[in-house]
């Protein structure tokens, strides 16, 4: 694992995480969650979401009744998440390092390209096993990451201003194709400026990774199409199971096709 000295990059920039992304669709993410969720063998079941920042996704589940609990390395974001609406059970942890207890979740999410901020492709070896050490057997991990076409379609090279309710932000984006990772420079109203970096990791690696974990991958989609990514893909939704039952892939056959029939 490599270890890189912990300077949350979000300290600044979390009371304004919410407002910057008031635009976001998190309604996607909260249908193919509950979607998936068909796959558990029972209710309640144990969910986290790893790299939970202010909890925005956890607070919707928190009112459909679920059993949720979060994880996220920045204080300063978890914090920020407890300004209004539910609050969920959270707790500043690493995803490298999950403090959870052997084969205890049943149900684990990992979204909005939490996992693209390990920055070397040897921290998704860790990552990944963690998440099998917690999850119990025919558990579930559903995560997502940004694609190259997301850095160089939108934030390679561009820098724009939004205004976001009482204050603006200013972006600025660079990439440096050979190591993968994106540096996102993001300056609200003139004040500080938040330094956000995240790491394309290829399909190659990441299926590595989490076959090493012991991880079965049942399907990798175009987060917007749920169909097979393709060169236009910004986005792509991944979801491993641990030592998946047949029934559990057959199932999931099925909820795949339902998401693609309601995404188009
Ligand atoms: C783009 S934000 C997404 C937050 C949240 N999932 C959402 O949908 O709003 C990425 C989050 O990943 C967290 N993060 C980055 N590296 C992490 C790590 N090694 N372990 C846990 N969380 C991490 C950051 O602190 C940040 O809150």
């Amino acid at each position: 694992m490599a270890v890189m000295p912990h300077q949350d990059a979000f300290e600044d920039l979390a009371r304004f995480y919410d407002p910057i992304m008031s635009q976001v669709n998190y309604d996607r993410w909260l249908t193919v969650c509950t979607a998936l969720a068909e796959l558990q063998p029972r209710t309640p079941f144990a969910h986290v979401d790893i790299g939970c920042g202010t909890s925005v996704l956890m607070k919707k589940l928190v009112r459909l009744g679920w059993n949720t609990r979060g994880v996220d390395l920045s204080w300063a974001m978890l914090l920020a998440g407890r300004k209004s609406g539910p609050k969920p059970v959270v707790a500043c942890a690493d995803m490298r390092a999950l403090p959870f207890a052997r084969g205890s979740c049943d149900y684990l999410t990992c979204l909005f390209d939490s996992v693209n901020f390990l920055l070397d492709p040897a921290d998704l070896g860790p990552t990944f096993r963690e998440a099998g050490r917690i999850l119990a057997p025919h558990g579930i991990y559903y995560f997502d990451v940004i694609t190259s076409r997301m850095v160089t379609e939108y934030f390679e090279g561009r820098k724009w201003t939004e205004k976001n309710g009482r204050f603006s932000t200013t972006w600025e984006g660079a990439f440096d194709r050979k190591t993968g990772v994106a540096e996102t420079a993001i300056q609200v109203n003139r004040n500080f400026i938040s330094v956000v970096r995240e790491r394309v990791h290829s399909m190659d690696e990441i299926r590595a990774a989490l076959g090493d974990a012991g991880l079965t991958l049942l399907g990798a989609f175009d987060a917007e199409t749920w169909k097979v990514p393709v060169k236009r893909t910004l986005r792509i939704d991944l979801i491993a199971a641990k030592e998946p039952a047949a029934d559990v892939r057959r199932k999931f056959k099925a909820i795949e096709e339902q998401l693609r029939e309601r995404m188009e």
